[in-house]
């Protein structure tokens, strides 16, 4: 066989294989394949009962459910129907009265490297306080409070209050543009907005609250009442008399006691912004009780949490993972958690190891782009490399986000885990709500670039287009065949495409269809993601849709005609975003007017959807490749863009030329 040109093909001959310490095996919450597959065994004899089993015993219900799954009206699914809880007591009051009590909830490090700790007691007081002070505003059950927050303890206390007085809260990244604040204002239907006057990242400040300000004023955002502002900075910011308030004001002369409001178990704990294949992005809302189970087991499990672990998860709250594994998940469990402000490049590119060796961390969790982007960084600066701080705290890895080249999980396993720490590929979605395909620190042999074995009651499968499963060896579409307890229920307002995207009828209108290309190996029956099958791009591990990206850019409409968006692999980011554009003037002749338009069409992007979506290559032509019927060859342009040969046939192309005026990126 060849040797691997590139990370795919490495995937594809991978056979090294790596199984659990017996020290880990050991004293691991789920030991050995035997414990994993008892689970396994369990969920598959009797499959409400052990979800009811697990529901029992990881959540504290304000009142019992009696039903455990509700299919009567799927795929609107429902669990635990009649039972009632509420997220925040389930985080922080259940732990009042334990050893967990006076226990350190949260280590907070600011960008300046500032470092704030509070405890489990400490964390509740302010949660109340922060519920107490929006109930006085008039914020209640039912009501959808959206939040734009830097990652800060108030960003976590936010979510925590919303969800203490069962608001429904929407986060919003901190990169996002005026715009995407206001179309999930509206969206979501929001009546406040928690942000805060600037965030601090990488040594600068970079405004929030002017973005907020930027949003209500677009338009539709007339049931926006309040904007409550953390000051993070000493910076002045401009305030709406009547709308505005600072936190200060906000908690000002409120008790830190606060009782929990019992939601039912399906109230929508939140709604989470994500892309899909057409144009607007899809509010992806998640259940209470369901949610909470998972988000506490699967902190558990996949990263086998004891009480003396410090985790440290570092995404941010904006996303999914921010969510579970900072916002609920570590907090349910009782955890030590590590809250990161700044990034991971700044003042130097060892700022995550250092943080690892000065607060002890056990547990860390990142995203491949990130473990891409600091190898580089130690390959040109030695002073960067991990090996320039102890790392002998650490007892098990994580990645999440997007596939992990083998290369990229070898480093990280000799050079931040010494050889020592599994790493537990964490392959899950926005939808899903926490951990699906992963291995068990403690019980699963690791294989780079695989996210390997379904948790226990996670009926994940790869099939066909009409859902015939396929044998190992042979890639399909990955699907999961019973509903979960943290899986989606809705996208906020339109449940015809919620059913349409997920539960597609050429299934059986009953399958949830995750949207990724899967294949299992023939040797273990590890899943293995190919990658995303629909328009979707993953860039950094940041999910965007082409077609979110083709409307922002027509929507310059004094310059683009026409615009189509493919992903091309790249080393660093995973994929990068390439967008090919057709002007409404002649295609600029001067290389450096083709570069200023191209800038100016990467910032138009920004400020239409934020920095994240800007298009990495822009390529301009007189037109677009199309078939006959007048369809863009996305197939030939993902070749272009990769700088592939074309194979594909273009004689129906009725400008050739274009080919080659499409192959410049400017
Ligand atoms: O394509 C898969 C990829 O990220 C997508 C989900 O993105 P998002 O909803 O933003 O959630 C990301 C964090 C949970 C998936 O459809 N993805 C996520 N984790 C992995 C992955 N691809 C390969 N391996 C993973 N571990």
């Amino acid at each position: 066989m060849n040797a691997p040109t590139s990370a795919i093909e490495s995937v594809l001959v991978e056979n090294r294989v790596f199984p659990p310490s017996e020290a880990i095996q050991k004293a691991a919450r789920v030991s050995g394949m035997a414990g994993y597959e008892a689970l396994c065994a369990e969920a598959e004899k009797d499959y409400e009962g052990y979800w009811a089993r697990l529901a029992r015993e990881n959540v504290v219900w304000s009142k019992p459910f009696t039903q455990v799954l509700d299919e009567s009206n799927a795929p609107f699914y429902r669990w635990f129907a009649d039972g009632e809880l509420n997220a925040s007591a389930n985080c922080l009051d259940k732990h009042m009265g334990t050893a967990t009590e006076h226990k350190t909830a949260i280590i907070f490090e600011a960008d300046d490297g500032q470092v704030t700790k509070v405890s489990y007691r400490e964390l509740l007081e302010r949660v109340a306080q922060f519920a107490n002070g929006l109930k006085a505003q008039g914020v209640k059950k039912g009501d959808r409070v959206l939040i734009y927050m830097p990652m800060t303890i108030e960003g976590v206390v936010a979510m925590q209050a919303c969800a203490r007085i069962g608001a429904t809260h929407s986060v919003v990244f901190g990169g996002f543009s005026a715009k995407a604040v206001q179309e999930r204002i509206v969206d979501v239907g929001a009546s406040a907005v928690i942000t805060a006057n600037f965030q601090m990242r990488g040594g600068k400040e970079l405004p929030l609250k002017a973005i907020v300000d930027d949003a209500l004023q677009m338009g539709g955002c007339e049931g926006v009442k309040h904007v409550f502002v953390y000051e993070r900075t000493a910076s002045a910011y401009s305030k709406v008399a009547g709308r505005d308030m600072s936190f200060a004001e906000l908690l000002a002369g409120q008790s830190t006691e606060c009782l929990p409001v019992a939601v039912e178990a399906e109230h929508p704990l939140f709604i989470l912004y994500t892309s899909g294949s057409t144009g607007k992005p899809k509010g992806v809302q998640h259940s209470t009780g369901g949610y909470m189970l998972w988000a506490k087991q699967t902190v558990e499990w996949t990263f086998d949490m004891q009480p003396s672990d410090v985790f440290w998860c570092t995404a941010d709250i904006g996303w999914i993972t921010g969510h579970t594994y900072v916002a609920y998940g570590p907090l349910a469990a009782g955890a030590t958690q590590i809250v990161f402000e700044g990034v991971p490049t700044f003042p130097h590119a060892g700022r995550f190891w250092e943080m690892i060796e000065r607060h002890g961390c056990t547990v860390f969790y990142t995203a491949p782009t990130a473990i891409r982007s600091l190898i580089k960084a130690s390959e040109t600066d030695e002073k960067v490399h991990p090996k320039n701080w102890n790392l002998s705290s650490l007892r098990i890895l994580g990645s999440v986000g997007e596939p992990i080249n083998p290369e990229a999980w070898m480093w990280y396993y000799r050079n931040v885990g010494a050889e020592r720490c599994p790493i537990v590929d964490t392959f899950w979605q926005t939808e899903n709500g926490g951990h699906m395909i992963t291995p068990l620190p403690g019980a699963t042999p690791l294989v780079p670039g695989s996210c390997t074995l379904p948790l226990p009651g996670i009926m994940a499968a790869i099939v066909d287009e009409t859902g015939n499963d396929m044998p190992n060896g042979a890639g399909g579409m990955l699907v999961v065949k019973r509903p979960w307890p943290s899986m989606i229920r809705n996208i906020w307002g339109d449940p015809e495409r919620f059913k349409k995207s997920y539960f597609p009828e050429e299934l059986g209108g009953k399958t949830y269809l995750a949207g990724d290309g899967a294949v299992r190996s023939e040797d273990r029956g590890y899943f293995r993601i190919t990658g995303r099958i629909d328009d979707v791009l993953n860039v950094s591990g940041h999910r965007m849709g082409t077609m979110e990206i083709e409307s922002a850019l027509v929507s310059k409409t004094d310059l683009v005609a026409e615009a189509a968006v493919v992903g091309r692999p790249d080393d660093l980011t995973g994929e990068a975003i390439c967008a090919f554009v057709v002007l409404k003037r002649p295609l600029p002749s001067d290389p450096e007017e083709a570069k200023a338009l191209a800038n100016e069409l990467r910032n138009w992007v920004a400020k239409e959807i934020g920095p994240i979506a800007k298009p990495k290559d822009i390529r301009f032509g007189e037109n677009l490749p199309k078939t006959r019927s007048g369809k863009i060859m996305r197939r030939l342009l993902r070749s272009i863009a990769k700088g592939e040969a074309i194979t594909q046939d273009t004689s129906t192309l009725e400008n050739p030329a274009i080919l080659e005026q499409l192959g410049k990126t400017h």
